[in-house]
């Protein structure tokens, strides 16, 4: 069966958090939605870790499917824009981030023209990496087929192309014989080295 960008997405969290300690983790989901990547994010960091999400619109959804499944107390929904999550997120968390997911575009089964857009998914990129921990995981799953979606990747991969090598490696998927549209995206920054910036 095809992994879907997103599962692929997920496989690169899990396996990249299974190498790291397992306590008090931090995840955030930039983009949550239905809730999918909130929910994972929510079974990675395990029951003394915490994931922060955000969307601009209602996570009821999202919300009503982490109590169901026993995960709520571990996650944070913000509803604010994902620009502005470094005000956000606790300072014991800036820089012990373990993973940080984005699911750009517009929800599916919901209004196409709320989008994710490139100024402020730039601006969150950028905060990104300051909340990230040294030894952190970055996806962000790239749609180019509705407007504004290949204006924002172009926007991304410039912003991921010049990252710089002594402290993180980007990692970009894409399969290659997609039948249908354009196909999505996935890139994952990993993050390393950060401790020893400034010694
Ligand atoms: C592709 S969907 C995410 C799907 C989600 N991962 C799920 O499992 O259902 C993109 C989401 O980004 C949200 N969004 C758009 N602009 C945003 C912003 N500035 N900050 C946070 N979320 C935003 C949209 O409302 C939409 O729900």
């Amino acid at each position: 069966m095809m992994t879907k960008i997103t599962e692929l997405a997920h496989l690169l969290v899990r396996s990249h958090l299974l190498a790291q300690p397992h306590e008090h983790r931090f995840a955030i989901d930039a983009t949550v939605g239905n809730g999918f990547d909130t929910i994972f994010l929510a079974d990675c960091v395990g029951a003394s870790g915490m994931v922060y999400g955000f969307d601009i619109q209602n996570m009821s959804a999202a919300r009503t499917e982490a109590v169901r499944r026993g995960v709520a107390e571990r996650i944070t929904l913000i509803q604010a824009g994902h620009e502005t999550m470094l005000a956000h997120i606790p300072t014991k968390a800036h820089g012990e981030v373990q993973a940080i997911m984005f699911n750009l575009g517009y929800l599916p089964r919901g209004d196409k023209h709320i989008t994710t857009t490139s100024t402020t998914t730039i601006l969150a990129l950028e905060q990104s990496l300051a909340l990230l921990a040294d030894g952190g995981i970055l996806t962000i799953a790239c749609y180019l087929g509705h407007p504004g979606g290949q204006e924002e990747t172009e926007a991304v991969f410039s912003f991921v192309n010049a990252l710089p090598t002594e402290h993180y490696r980007v990692l970009h998927s894409r399969y290659v014989n997609h039948q249908r549209g354009v196909p999505p995206e996935l890139i994952a920054v990993y993050s390393f080295g950060k401790t020893h910036r400034h010694s």
